[in-house]
């Protein structure tokens, strides 16, 4: 169910988000060191910031700010939500398939947000 929750949001997503995930966000590159993500980090960047924003500001009072937040602190969130050690019913899916280099991509994308 959850694996069929994230296909869904990611295909909800897809028209947005169809040509980020193919090649890079043109709009995007240089301005936040986006550039550097993987294929695989950037392509969950849609997901991500469809709660949290682009520009790691989030536009619903549920979801936190992620812009110029510690990388350390980022990735320790990360970590806890995949482990449940920190449980919640939306962020925990959403980190469960993230690979430890994505968390690390990820963390550092927002983190580098101003
Ligand atoms: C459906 C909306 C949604 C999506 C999509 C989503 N998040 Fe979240 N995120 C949340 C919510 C809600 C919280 C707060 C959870 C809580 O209350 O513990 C959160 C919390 C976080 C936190 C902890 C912030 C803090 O200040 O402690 C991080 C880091 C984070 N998300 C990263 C991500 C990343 C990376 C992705 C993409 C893989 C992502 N989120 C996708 C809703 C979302």
């Amino acid at each position: 169910m959850k694996q069929l929750f994230i296909s869904v949001a990611l295909i909800s997503l897809a028209g947005s988000s169809a040509a980020w995930a193919a090649e890079k966000p043109t709009g995007l590159v240089g301005t936040h060191g986006q550039s550097e993500l993987s294929t695989q980090a950037s392509s969950m960047l849609p997901l991500c910031a469809s709660c949290h924003g682009i520009e790691g500001i989030s536009t619903e009072g549920m979801y936190p700010n992620l812009a110029g937040q510690k990388v350390e602190y980022l990735v320790k969130q990360l970590q806890q939500f995949k482990t449940r050690e920190r449980n919640d019913p939306i962020m925990s899916p959403m980190a469960e398939p993230l690979s430890p280099e994505m968390v690390n991509e990820l963390a550092g994308y927002f983190s580098s947000l101003k």
